[in-house]
């Protein structure tokens, strides 16, 4: 009898053993081809019930991009860019799974803010958060914030940063971060890790504002204008914002927004809108993610976006209330911050955090008067 006991004892052990293993071992990234290609590597993790995380393998530098022509006459963020834009995957540092209170509720999500924010932005997270990037209610429909990020530097000042982060999430839940260099030439990659993050947690949220961390973007009247649209159920395309048409790479080094021939052949983008903040329907989102799988990566986020839509046969359209070339402002003796040139606009690009939160009250402030109108919603 002692002996059965000691024996299931013992069995007990060593299978609780096993398992600590197990779960060690499933959490290390592996390196088990030589291959730089992931894709058909993915391993589900399903310790964490209701996340759609994954686990995958480190991505490889792919050595063979230095025979390219040219390689080592190029800039070394561009050299960069090319050994690595194969990599579609990096893990999660910080993750809301319920953010949009589950992949069936996510419907209950009106407008989903999608904002692009560098570890470092602390100041312009914390004054949106306080501002138009307010969860709330706004006319009957929920408003939900995400900011996404990668990482900064390397070391002590990465760690630091991180756990930056982590504060805030604590406090706030609203940050998506990976471990990627959240770099100018990554914001594609950036972008696409948000939708795939969606397409499992989120998909049926029925609109989202993409937008940057330093843009004014009037919540309110998107809501407004996003409910007046005849018919906008879910299955309908949407993506508007400030339309750039015929425009190309630009092939003068100097330019930060400089693209080689090696990195990118074409002269010519497809009409896309510009990445200061544009808004999309849930569903168009999706069919952009599902278009991105099979179009190469490129470092421009938002000419990208355009070729997905330009993939799916759908485009981009113009709303005039998207300024992100900064307002126009009449006459030169006028105050250009004054309330009423942004209480009818839908967004504008860029604002610091001081102005953001004085014109954030300043429009909600209900004995501004204002003379002219400026309607475009
Ligand atoms: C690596 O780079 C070479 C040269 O650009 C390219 O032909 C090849 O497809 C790349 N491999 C992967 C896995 O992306
Ligand atoms: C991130 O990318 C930028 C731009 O390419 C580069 O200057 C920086 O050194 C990179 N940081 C790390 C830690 O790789
Ligand atoms: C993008 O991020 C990855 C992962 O940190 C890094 O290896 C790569 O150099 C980055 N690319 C650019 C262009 O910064
Ligand atoms: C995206 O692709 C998946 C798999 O091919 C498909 O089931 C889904 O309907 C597509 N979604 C959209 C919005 O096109």
């Amino acid at each position: 009898m002692r002996n059965i006991r000691l024996f299931l004892l013992a069995g007990a052990f060593g299978l609780l053993i096993f398992h600590l293993c197990k779960g060690f071992i499933d959490l290390k990234p592996v390196h088990y081809h030589v291959n730089v290609r992931e894709d058909d590597r993915k391993i589900q993790k399903t310790t964490e019930s209701n996340s759609h995380v994954f686990t995958w393998p480190r991505c490889q530098k792919n050595e063979s991009a230095a025979n390219i022509k040219d390689f080592r006459s190029l800039p070394s963020h561009i050299k960069d860019f090319l050994y690595y834009r194969h990599c579609r995957h990096f893990p999660m540092l910080l993750d809301v799974p319920d953010k949009c209170g589950g992949a069936d509720n996510s419907a209950d999500v009106f407008l989903l803010l999608v904002i692009k924010s560098s570890p470092v932005n602390y100041d312009r997270r914390e004054v949106l958060r306080k501002t138009w990037a307010k969860e709330r209610m706004e006319n009957g429909v929920w408003i939900r914030r995400l900011f996404i990020s990668g990482t900064m530097d390397s070391g002590h000042e990465k760690e630091r940063l991180n756990k930056l982060l982590k504060l805030e999430q604590r406090e706030h839940n609203d940050i998506l971060q990976w471990d990627f260099n959240d770099s100018f030439f990554n914001l594609t990659l950036k972008q696409i890790l948000f939708l795939e993050w969606m397409e499992g947690n989120c998909p049926k949220a029925r609109f989202l504002l993409n937008g940057d961390d330093d843009v004014f973007a009037n919540t309110g009247n998107m809501v407004q204008y996003l409910q007046s649209l005849k018919d906008n159920d879910k299955s309908k395309h949407l993506f508007t914002g400030y339309v750039l048409r015929n425009t190309g790479p630009i092939r003068w080094s100097g330019s930060k927004y400089f693209i080689p021939v090696q990195v990118q052949e074409s002269d010519l983008y497809p009409p896309y809108c510009g990445g200061g903040g544009f808004l999309l329907s849930g569903h168009t989102a999706l069919v952009i993610f599902n278009m991105s799988k099979s179009i190469t990566i490129l470092p421009i986020d938002d000419a990208y976006l355009g070729m997905c839509l330009a993939k799916a046969g759908l485009s981009a359209t113009s709303h005039m209330g998207v300024k992100i070339g900064g307002l126009h402002i009449p006459s030169n003796n006028l105050d250009r911050y004054d309330p009423c040139f942004y209480k009818d606009v839908l967004l504008v690009h860029r604002f610091l955090p001081a102005q953001m939160y004085f014109m954030w009250q300043a429009i909600h402030d209900p004995s501004l008067k204002c003379v002219f109108e400026h309607k475009t919603i």
